[in-house]
């Protein structure tokens, strides 16, 4: 690993030890202050000419995120060279400009503008456009000088208490880009969906080979900047270059806006709040975790109340779908207690079950459940990453993952409480429970138990786990543990273990699953089936194949 840092972020380490005692001095605020935000007065950097760009600096696409009833976030980044530092473009600004149309040919364009693309954030552009009319669908594209980006097509949120029939959605996650190709966005990118949920695991740390691992491509060589596990904010802002430079990849930003979470490895495997994985000092993790929330934060369509102090970053939040859906957008990372047990799959003990133990951090946990409290949404759904729901190890060794809810059952358990308690107050609406998760590289539905040692258990809802988009590499339908997990865990109603993406279209009277998979993602050409179907009834929860 590289250890060398940029020296902004090896100014802002002194006293980070001691980051929880400090709140907007010290040393994170150095941090976050000293480059800068674009379009203010102290963006420093002086202007290049568009003239100038003399090669397509769009190589990354384009993305929207985050749907509100009158605005969305549009997204590009400039990088000519994707993976080399600073994409290739002089530490200058550069002026893009942009518009939105009603129509795919731009003939009415309905807004335009112009937004500097700042060195300081490697050449990002986050434009928030505002006053747009409620459950309409856009088209935006960017220009610099002559070179124009790919259209994009992006749609704003329903009205507040709109009576919304329907709304459909993915639920997306795990894209080691060296473990495969990315097949199944290029099949999300032909889905109609009104919004796609990234639960995580966006890029992966790891050293990428030459050939870019099981992609072996035999038509390009990938550069030593991306063979290192990446550590500084360049490494990060590399990686998410080669991510994002990915056709099929570009295509599902293109399609549909996203709306991310992330799990660790956006930063490092299995870290807990300021905890790394190695238990190293944490001063240098902070640097690390401040360089990759900075180059996320760069990279992905999010708005400025994202944009991370330091090594802090505010990227739980709320997406209302009007009167049909809530999505709870969760961050189970930065402000969990340190995995008990040594992390792994361990026997519960009373370090993992200590009522001190938390996932999302209390004060998240208390705005998930205010949130419920106040929800005037019939769905109440959570986007988080791992794995809610209690799941027996398969081969009976009273095992749970330390990593996961299981490792975390006073946190999980205040939840329910919470959700349980906001239902009186709500009456008849607001009683539908689903959580959507990532990591796993497995598809799992289950249902969720008031009672996870009772099998007849009341249900409360249900969660919905996307398998991977690549990692793990091509994987299997049937793992060889396939029949021993159903078996130990009967509120598992589904399991696939081939790569995917999970698709619920949510209604007023059900919500309908489908788990779609593809045949392989170690060569380019996999195909897609749908792997499993399956139902919950409003006022009914519980999985039940249709
Ligand atoms: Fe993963």
């Amino acid at each position: 690993m590289s250890s060398e840092y940029s020296a902004e972020l090896r100014a802002a380490a002194r006293g980070l030890e001691r980051r929880r005692f400090l709140t907007l001095s010290g040393a994170a605020a150095t941090l976050a202050f000293t480059v800068g935000l674009p379009g203010m007065a102290s963006a420093s950097a002086p202007e290049l000419a568009a003239t100038q760009v003399t090669s397509n600096p769009f190589t990354l696409g384009v993305a929207s995120g985050d749907p509100q009833h009158n605005s969305t976030l549009l997204w590009t980044r400039l990088a000519p060279e994707p993976l080399v530092a600073d994409g290739g473009l002089p530490a200058a600004r550069i002026s893009v400009s942009w518009e939105l149309a009603s129509d795919e040919q731009f003939r009415r364009v309905v807004r335009r503008g112009q937004e500097w693309a700042h060195p300081e954030f490697g050449h990002s552009v986050h434009v928030d456009v505002q006053g747009l009319s409620p459950d309409r669908e856009y088209h935006y594209r960017f220009r610099v000088g002559t070179w124009v980006s790919p259209v994009g097509r992006t749609r704003t949120a329903p009205a507040p208490g709109a009576p919304v029939r329907s709304m459909r959605f993915a639920n997306v996650s795990c894209q080691r880009y060296d473990q495969g190709y990315y097949t199944a966005h290029r099949y999300l990118a032909q889905e109609d969906v009104h919004a796609v949920f990234h639960t995580g695991d966006y890029l992966y740390e790891y050293a990428v080979s030459a050939v870019g691992g099981a992609r072996a491509y035999t038509d390009r060589v990938l550069p030593a900047t991306v063979s290192l596990e990446t550590a500084t904010l360049d490494d990060y802002r590399i990686r998410y270059g080669l991510y994002k430079s990915d056709p099929d990849l570009m295509a599902a930003h293109a399609a549909h806006p996203f709306v991310v979470t992330w799990d660790d490895h956006e930063v490092e495997n299995n870290y807990a709040d300021e905890t790394s994985e190695t238990n190293g000092p944490v001063a240098d993790f902070l640097l690390r975790r401040a360089a990759a929330y900075r180059a996320y934060w760069e990279n992905q369509p999010l708005r400025r109340p994202q944009f991370p102090n330091g090594p802090d970053m505010q990227l739980y939040r709320r997406i209302n779908w009007g009167r049909l859906a809530q999505f709870d957008v969760l961050d189970t990372r930065q402000y969990r207690t340190d995995q008990a047990n040594g992390d792994g799959w361990k026997l519960p003990t009373a370090a993992s079950e200590a009522e001190s133990q938390t996932l999302p951090g209390l004060d998240q946990e208390k705005w998930l459940i205010d949130g419920w409290a106040r929800s005037k949404a019939q769905w109440n759904v959570v986007a988080q990453q791992v794995t809610f729901s209690r799941r027996a190890n398969p081969n009976g060794d009273g095992t749970l993952s330390m990593d996961s809810w299981d490792g975390y059952p006073a946190s999980r358990q205040r939840l329910i409480d919470g959700w349980k308690n906001g239902l009186p107050s709500r009456g008849n609406s607001g009683r539908e429970l689903m959580v959507l998760t990532g990591d796993v590289h497995v598809a799992y539905g289950f249902d969720i138990l008031d009672d996870w040692a009772d099998p007849a258990s009341k249900v409360l809802g249900t969660e919905i786990v996307a398998t991977s988009i690549t990692s793990g590499g091509n994987g299997s339908a049937q793992p060889s543990n396939w029949a021993n997990y159903l078996a130990r865990n009967p509120h598992l109603k589904f399991y696939n273990g081939l790569r995917g993406y999970v698709l619920v279209n949510l209604g007023r009277e059900s919500a309908d699953v489908d788990w779609k998979t593809v045949s392989r993602v170690t060569t380019p050409d996999g195909t897609l089936v749908t792997a499993g179907s399956f139902t919950t009834e409003a006022g009914n929860p519980g999985l039940v194949t249709r």
